[in-house]
C-alpha cells in the first residue's frame, strides 16, 4: 500500500459509500473511474453517482457475450440517470484468433482456457479503461466469495496502478436489495429468475435454493472463480 493509499483510506474509512464517492469525486476530478458490470451493486453505485451527477466516469466491459437481459439493463440505466456509460469491447484481431483458434466455446474445456477468454474480453479492455484513472471504483463485497473477504475497502492495486476504492464493500446482501427498492433502481430482470449474481451469458446460470450466490458463475470449475479483474484480495490481507 502506497502512502497516498494510507491517506485517502484514513478519510473514506469514516465515510458513507455516498459520501466517500462525493469526496473522491471532488478531490480527483476527471481522474475516477466506476467499472459497471450492471449487478445489483453497481446499479447501487450508478444510482449514487448519477443521482448527484458526480464526476466519476462509468465504464463497463462489453465482452461481446452477455445476456440480452443485461444490455436491455445498460439502455434503460443509461436513459433514466442521464448518463454515459463508457462501454470498452476486446480487441478485435485477439477475440477473431481465439475463436478461430480454439472455437467458440473454448472456455468449457479447461481453467486456463477459461482464464484466457477472460484475459481478451475483459482483463485487458480494463486496462485500456483504467488508464490515467487515480482511482478505480467497483461494486465488490466482502461477503461474495472467500477471496473478496479479505479485500480492504481501499486498497492499492499493483496489477493495474491505481488507487482501488470498494465503497460497498461491507454492505449485506439485505442492505443492497432495501436500498435498490426504496430508491427504485433498475435491476437485472434475471435476478428473479435465479441468477443473482450475472456475467457472461455461456458462464452463467440460475442457482437453486441453498446454493451459493455464486455458484451459477463458472459453475463447471472448482478454481477460486475469479475472472482476473479482482485476483489480487487474497494478497492484500494483513
Ligand atoms: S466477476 O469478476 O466475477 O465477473 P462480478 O460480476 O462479481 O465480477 O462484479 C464485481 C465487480 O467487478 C463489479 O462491481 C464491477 O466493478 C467489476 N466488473 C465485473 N465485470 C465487469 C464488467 N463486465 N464490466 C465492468 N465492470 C465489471
Ligand atoms: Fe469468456 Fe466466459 Fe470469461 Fe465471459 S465469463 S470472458 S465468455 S470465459
Amino acid at each position: 500500500m502506497n502512502q497516498n493509499t494510507e491517506l485517502i483510506s484514513a478519510s473514506l474509512n469514516a465515510l458513507s459509500a455516498q459520501e466517500g464517492l462525493r469526496w473522491i469525486s471532488n478531490q480527483y476530478p476527471d481522474s475516477v473511474r466506476f467499472s459497471s458490470a450492471l449487478g445489483l451493486e453497481d446499479q447501487v453505485i450508478t444510482h449514487m453517482i448519477g443521482s448527484e451527477k458526480l464526476d466519476i466516469r462509468i465504464f463497463t466491459l462489453d465482452t461481446g457475450r452477455l445476456f440480452q437481459e443485461s444490455y436491455d439493463l445498460l439502455d434503460l440505466t443509461q436513459r433514466k440517470y442521464q448518463t454515459t456509460i463508457y462501454t470498452y469491447f476486446p480487441n478485435t484481431a485477439s477475440v477473431e484468433k481465439l475463436v478461430t483458434e480454439k472455437g467458440p466455446n473454448s472456455f468449457y474445456d479447461s481453467v486456463d482456457n477459461r482464464k484466457e477468454c477472460c484475459h481478451i474480453r475483459k482483463v485487458e479492455p480494463l486496462k485500456r479503461a483504467l488508464h490515467g484513472a487515480a482511482i478505480w471504483v467497483t461494486g465488490v463485497r466482502a461477503e461474495q466469495s472467500a477471496n473478496r473477504n479479505s479485500m480492504k475497502l481501499v486498497e492499492w492495486d499493483d496489477q493495474h496502478q491505481v488507487i482501488k476504492y470498494n465503497p460497498l464493500l461491507l454492505w449485506t446482501e439485505k442492505e443492497i436489495l432495501e436500498f435498490v427498492d426504496s430508491n427504485k433502481i433498475p435491476v437485472n430482470v434475471l435476478h428473479k429468475k435465479g441468477y443473482p449474481s450475472i456475467g457472461c451469458a455461456p458462464c452463467t446460470r440460475a442457482i437453486v435454493a441453498g446454493e451459493d450466490f455464486r455458484a451459477g458463475r463458472w459453475w463447471w470449475e472448482s478454481s477460486n472463480k475469479e475472472c482476473g479483474l479482482h485476483e489480487q484480495g487474497s494478497k492484500n490481507k494483513k
